[in-house]
């Protein structure tokens, strides 16, 4: 079989890897891919936004799967294109997509389906935004509706905080759509985690929970970023709180896509606020995590291949993930100065002594290759990736594989798991 991954970070790395690995997998192209993707696949030039070019791409390179890593090209409707083609393609529908690229349809989504959320309203006009804020009073969180690369949500402390994210939004501070209006949110208060099923329009198949660290800083200091690093399983989402999750809000959700002629086929990855024994949903995405991807990954290896084809082929009735009782931890590895202003181009040595295998391994999400060398090419820039029978033995092999990397330009957490430890 012919593969086509969509993507070039840390997450399609460990796509690639676990692809690779599954002896179906007769030739792996990922596009744009990175210099650690390049280790094991090739690497194409390609729009992944444009579904035109990366069908026409298909037609020429006989492909016959394609994955798509991302959101943007989901959301700009690549798996459609891929799927009208006559190809199997995991990744949902751009219509289906609007799970993750607009909040206020996921917000409309859950009231139809009385899944527990928090509370909200949605506005179109800052004015009528900040009465509301002002009737509510903080803490209270304030999204822009549409795709925002992560940022554009405001969990705002003061009123202070709520009214000039409102402006902030309005103003495009993230972008002109996302700031066509603004979701205003209740606080909810809890441990986070992320549960993660395969749907084929019709049946749930959870694949693996995670956490990750969203701030810069040990202890969960400082700024946001994309995640320094994260661990599967989660233990704050125990079986209990899955059911309950599965019962009230996943199932629920894909139930009312398909009933509304939308079905959502592909990872689904639910962000939820567990307090009291009982999970309510955050956010939906419409792909898989990262830096969580690589975790998961980690623990499922080649079977990820056999499990992503029966999603796109609405096989998934009766299938089982088959997991070892381990744990998988990745720490990310930035560049100086990241989420702020950081350099690119600063010389990365000591991955090729490292070793690779069931239990380690480095996924490259920010790095290319400049005269034979390892060069960081991005904010986050490597996935030091372990797996163990504990998450204490996960840890501390992620973390001797960190210290055997010689690269005075970058910088890690050092509490990767703390939480959970
Ligand atoms: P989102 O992009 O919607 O996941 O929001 C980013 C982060 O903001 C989440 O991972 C949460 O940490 C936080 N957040 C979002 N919505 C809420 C909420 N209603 N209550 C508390 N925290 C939230
Ligand atoms: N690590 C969070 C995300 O992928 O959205």
């Amino acid at each position: 079989m012919n593969i086509l991954i969509l993507g070039g970070g840390g997450r399609e790395h460990a796509l690639a890897w676990a692809v690779k690995q599954n002896p179906k997998c007769d030739r792996l192209i990922v596009a744009p891919g990175n210099a650690g993707i390049a280790a094991l696949a090739e690497c194409a030039a390609l729009d992944i936004l444009d579904g035109a070019a990366v069908v026409e791409f298909c037609a020429a390179e006989a492909i016959d799967f394609v994955i798509v890593g991302p959101e943007a090209p989901l959301a700009a409707g690549v798996a459609d294109a891929v799927a009208a083609a006559g190809l199997p393609v995991f990744g949902p529908s751009a219509a289906a997509a609007r799970l993750e690229a607009s909040k206020a349809f996921t917000k409309e989504i859950c009231d139809a389906c009385a899944a527990p959320t928090a509370r909200w309203a949605r506005f179109a006009d800052p004015a009528a935004a900040k009465d509301y804020v002002r009737a509510e009073g903080a803490p209270i969180v304030v999204k822009a509706d549409g795709l925002a690369a992560g940022k554009g949500v405001i969990v705002a402390m003061t009123e202070a905080e709520a009214l000039a994210g409102i402006d902030m939004i309005f103003a495009g501070t993230f972008g002109a759509e996302a700031g066509a209006e603004v979701v205003i949110e209740e606080f909810m208060a809890g441990e986070e985690a992320s549960f993660f099923v395969l749907c084929d329009g019709e049946t749930v198949l959870p694949i693996g929970t995670a956490q990750d660290h969203k701030r810069v800083g040990d202890g969960d200091t400082g700024p946001n970023t994309g995640g320094m690093g994260a661990y599967s399983p989660a233990p704050v989402l125990s079986d209990a709180i899955a059911e309950q999750a599965l019962a009230q809000i996943i199932r629920p959700t894909v139930a009312e896509m398909a009933r509304r002629g939308t079905p959502y086929r592909g990872v689904l990855y639910a962000g939820l606020m567990i307090a009291d024994g009982q999970a309510r949903l955050v956010e939906y995405n419409c792909r898989f995590g990262d830096p969580e991807c690589q975790v998961l990954m980690m623990r499922m290896g080649a079977q990820a291949l056999d499990l992503m084809q029966a999603c796109a082929e609405g096989r998934l009735a009766g299938l089982q993930v088959n997991w070892a009782q381990d744990h998988a931890l990745t720490v990310v590895m930035a560049a100086n100065g990241y989420p702020g202003d950081y350099a690119r181009g600063s010389q990365i040595r000591g991955l090729e002594e490292l070793p690779e295998d069931s239990r380690h391994m480095v996924f490259h999400a920010g790095t290319a290759e400049r005269e034979g060398g390892i060069v960081a090419a991005g904010g986050r820039v490597l996935n030091v990736t372990a797996r163990g029978a504990t998450l204490a033995e996960a840890r501390d092999r992620a973390y001797g594989l960190v210290d055997r990397i010689d690269w005075p330009g970058g910088f890690c957490r050092r509490d990767i798991g703390w939480r959970a430890l």
